[in-house]
């Protein structure tokens, strides 16, 4: 094991205090890392007139593909919040901590040190667990039984929306999850439901497994996309929800260009109206309520 990965190489003054880590809110490096990545076609816009993007749906309907894309096309900020989860469940499980045990969980939050940061693909960000990258840990099928158990811990969420908050404050972002446009930033100015019917979902589960070396059979997929689907909406705290002002984008029959064409309709005539908002002198504080947000969830936190 690396030595990175060991929590108590980790000082208490580096705890996770939110703020201090990951991609700060600077947008210029997201911008850095588009054009790096030769996207000419990159909007660069001071992050006033940017957007705060929410996708939200559930497994294998394409969320990541559409964030990740989005974002590179606006030279945005993407926070895959999914990855945090599966961190911290990575995390429980080196420690040999059950992931179940929720004083457990909590007791490492203060030595999970969290940090998207970009890695050998052009544009691209790797999830790093107390500095060690673990872009690949995190997608084995252990994480993937952990995590559903992690992610509904109240404390675990608490921490990791304040990060969420903390690093999309400025906006200019895109973010993917359960719970993003209903809890992390429920005044995002554009909200995404993603959906796609089960057959397709299944397919694309599969061929996502097939590509890491893992052969499963259709059923059994299946039975795990709809246990996950149960437990993320049932969950006691923040179960998968459609917002209210979200726009569905059923992907089952798009190619990944349909979806990214479809979501950047809607895009395009947010920035124009915000931008219209703006030259008019109206609509100066609108958009997420971030300050506000994190100060309800400092409080929350003691
Ligand atoms: O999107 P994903 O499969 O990488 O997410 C991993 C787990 O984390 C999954 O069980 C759903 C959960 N999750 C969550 O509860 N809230 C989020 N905002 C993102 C993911």
């Amino acid at each position: 094991m690396a030595p990175a990965s060991s929590s108590s190489d980790i000082s208490p003054q580096l705890a996770p205090k939110r703020a201090e880590y990951g991609v700060q809110s600077g947008h210029p490096e997201a911008r850095d890392n588009a054009l790096d990545a030769g996207f000419a076609d990159t909007m660069l816009q001071d992050t006033a007139s940017q957007l705060t993007i929410a996708i939200d749906g559930y497994s294998a309907c394409g969320k990541s593909t559409l964030a990740r894309r989005l974002a590179r096309q606006l030279a945005y900020l993407y926070i895959d919040t999914g990855a945090m989860y599966r961190a911290v469940a990575l995390h429980a499980l080196r420690r040999n901590i059950d992931p179940k045990d929720s004083a457990g969980v909590e007791a490492l939050l203060d030595h999970t040190y969290l940090q998207f940061i970009a890695g050998s693909v052009a544009g691209q960000r790797d999830m790093h667990l107390n500095g060690e990258n673990v872009a690949a840990a995190i997608r084995t099928m252990q994480v993937a039984d952990a995590v559903c158990d992690v992610a509904a811990m109240p404390p675990v969420r608490r921490y990791l929306v304040a990060q969420q908050r903390e690093w999309g404050r400025e906006g200019g972002v895109v973010l993917d999850g359960r719970d993003i446009g209903t809890v992390v930033f429920p005044d995002a100015e554009l909200k995404f439901f993603v959906t796609a019917n089960m057959s397709v979902r299944v397919a694309r589960r599969m061929a996502e497994l097939k590509a890491r070396g893992q052969d499963l059979s259709p059923e059994k997929v299946e039975a795990n996309l709809r246990m996950r689907d149960h437990e993320e909406t049932t969950r006691a705290d923040s179960p998968l929800r459609q917002a209210e002002d979200a726009v569905v984008l059923d992907t089952s029959s798009l190619d990944v260009d349909g979806v990214l064409a479809a979501a950047m309709v809607h895009v395009e005539a947010r920035l124009a109206e915000k931008q219209a908002a703006r030259r008019s002198g109206k609509g100066a504080n609108e958009g997420p309520d971030r300050a506000g947000g994190r100060q309800a969830l400092d409080g929350e936190q003691g």
